[in-house]
């Protein structure tokens, strides 16, 4: 770790000695000593630092209801009228449009994807990165002749840009023609807020740092028929030190085994094929809910239902076990891809970033993974030009990518995100440096997931398919269990079954190739 790095730690610790409640005396004491007290400090006693509000987390503060019913005055209220939600960023998000799609169906709306023709429009925001959040402004203003042409209509913002201050108060300031802001925690209260958007002069804000519930019975509008989304848990108390997603999602809760087992029998029953279980860190599952319950037997549960497949996303290493790993090996509907972000190749900066493991931690993991599944696929997210990383710490996450032998990455530029600690820390990595970084990391990502392709060559795949290739309707695509997309031609009755598919041609990113037999299904 260089001199810069050091001092970023010491920086992190100062963020917020009030907020390091047990440890403020420590902290204070630690402040006049050297970098290697800090560094031994963090070793051995260091709690990521908290916001204020993060710091009130308790656990079983969760709440569960299963009361939701759309407000009387506001059933059928949407009788004849448009909405159009329009979705950035995660899954996490996609999920959310789609409940809110169900709440606005129920009370009488219907959809569009047309702005001119939509009576309200939602903007659900993403917050990871700065372009995510400069293309939502960028919207905002394409937004504005719109509201200027018919004042009647409603636009609203939401998703996790609403949960940042800064954010709800550049809109008050720069764009008070926006009706609505409403969090992540506030989505179940659409109807009353919808409400009093349309009746109310005043701008309306909704947005809790609160965030203890979980609303059950809420109605979901999903998008497809073949893949659904289904929460398994919300929020994340990991603080990686670069990351807003603990404050803009709250502490973590997980929903009760029992009501995802329903969710998911009763995706099985309507004849849906797959389902993504969703969390920010699920393998944190459950944690909160003192059942001696995991992620592993959530998926051992769900393996005896007749649902052909079952992904997860995603994890963080530090919390996969060895149960998870025992039950993904069992094979059935558990599938050979394992997403696991790594964001870092280089132990001192994983340090620097909070994730709690180490480069040979992780690859220790992924031992133990490639022992019990051996035709597994991985793959991950990794951020090069954290603050100060040097070249050769820019190095270890090369190196690491192909010791692991990673099959795909996303890969991104680190973004500064205000009020998290790393935002704080001086960076010495120029612009141009790190975009050389991600042009190097995604050279070699691309190499190593072209490699992987090529072994399809001449092979026979099972492949869900879900419609339409993107750049040709006269193809179909899906994905295989392994996580591969292949384009192919069959006849259209194979769309929502899984067919085997003979590979003629390996492509960087998707396979080419052929139905061998006609609509038979394999499971
Ligand atoms: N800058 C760049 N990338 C980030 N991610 C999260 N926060 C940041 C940030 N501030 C990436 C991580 C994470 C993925 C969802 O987004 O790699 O795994
Ligand atoms: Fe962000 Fe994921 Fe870290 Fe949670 S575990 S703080 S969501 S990067």
């Amino acid at each position: 770790m260089n001199e810069q790095q050091r001092k970023d730690m010491s920086q992190i610790r100062q963020v917020n000695p009030e907020e390091a409640t047990s440890d403020k005396n420590n902290l204070n004491r630690l402040k006049e000593k050297s970098s290697e007290d800090f560094m031994k400090y963090f070793e051995t006693t260091y709690q990521p630092p908290n916001m204020r509000d993060a710091q009130r987390r308790k656990k079983k503060e969760t709440d569960v209801h299963y009361d939701f019913t759309i407000p009387e005055d506001m059933d059928q209220s949407g009788k004849g009228k448009k909405y159009m939600i329009r979705t950035y960023g995660c899954q996490m998000n996609e999920h959310d449009t789609e409940v809110m799609a169900g709440i606005f169906e129920e009370m009488g709306y219907e959809s569009t994807s047309d702005t001119k023709e939509a009576d309200i429009i939602l903007l659900n925001t993403c917050a990871i990165r700065e372009n995510a959040e400069n293309k939502v402004f960028g919207e905002i203003g394409h937004l504005k002749p719109l509201k200027m042409e018919n004042p009647n209509l409603i636009i609203g913002v939401c998703g996790c840009m609403s949960q940042e201050e800064s954010v709800v108060n550049r809109i008050l300031k720069k764009h008070p023609f926006i009706d609505l802001i409403f969090g992540t925690h506030n989505i179940h209260r659409l109807p009353q807020l919808v409400k009093e958007a349309m009746f109310g002069k005043e701008m309306v804000i909704d947005v809790w740092s609160k965030e203890g519930d979980i609303i059950e019975n809420l109605p979901r509008s999903r998008k497809g028929k073949i893949k659904a989304w289904v929460n398994i848990m919300y929020g994340c108390d990991k603080f990686c030190t670069y990351c807003i997603v603990p404050y803009t999602r709250g502490k973590e809760r997980s929903r009760l085994p029992a009501d995802i087992i329903q969710e998911v029998r009763h995706l099985a029953a309507q004849g849906y094929k797959e389902v993504t279980l969703l969390g920010q860190n699920v393998n944190a599952y459950g944690k909160d809910l003192d059942l001696e319950y995991g992620l592993g037997d959530l998926m051992d549960e769900l393996r005896s239902i007749d649902i052909p497949r079952v992904r997860f996303t995603t994890s963080h290493p530090r919390d996969f076990d060895d149960r998870l790993i025992e039950v993904l090996s069992k094979g059935g509907n558990m599938l050979d891809h394992i997403h696991l972000p790594v964001q870092s190749g280089n132990t001192d900066v994983l340090k620097i970033m909070g994730r709690k493991y180490s480069r040979e931690e992780y690859l220790e993991l992924v031992k133990r993974i490639r022992k019990s599944m051996p035709d597994a696929t991985l793959t991950t997210d990794i951020i090069v030009g954290f603050p100060n990383e040097t070249e050769e710490q820019f190095q270890d996450t090369l190196s690491l990518v192909e010791e692991v032998g990673f099959e795909a990455a996303y890969t991104f530029i680190y973004s500064p995100r205000e009020n998290t600690p790393a935002a704080k820390m001086k960076d010495n990595v120029s612009m141009e440096e790190k975009k050389d970084r991600l042009q190097r990391l995604n050279k070699l990502v691309n190499e190593q997931s072209a490699e992987a392709m090529k072994q399809y060559e001449g092979e026979i795949v099972h492949v869900l398919v879900e419609g339409e290739s993107k750049n040709n309707e006269e193809v179909l695509a899906g994905y295989t269990k392994r996580n591969k997309l292949v384009n192919f031609r069959a006849p259209r009755s194979s769309i929502g079954q899984i067919v085997p598919v003979k590979i003629t041609k390996a492509k960087t990113w998707s396979l080419d190739g052929e139905m061998v037999e006609a609509s038979v299904e394999v499971k």
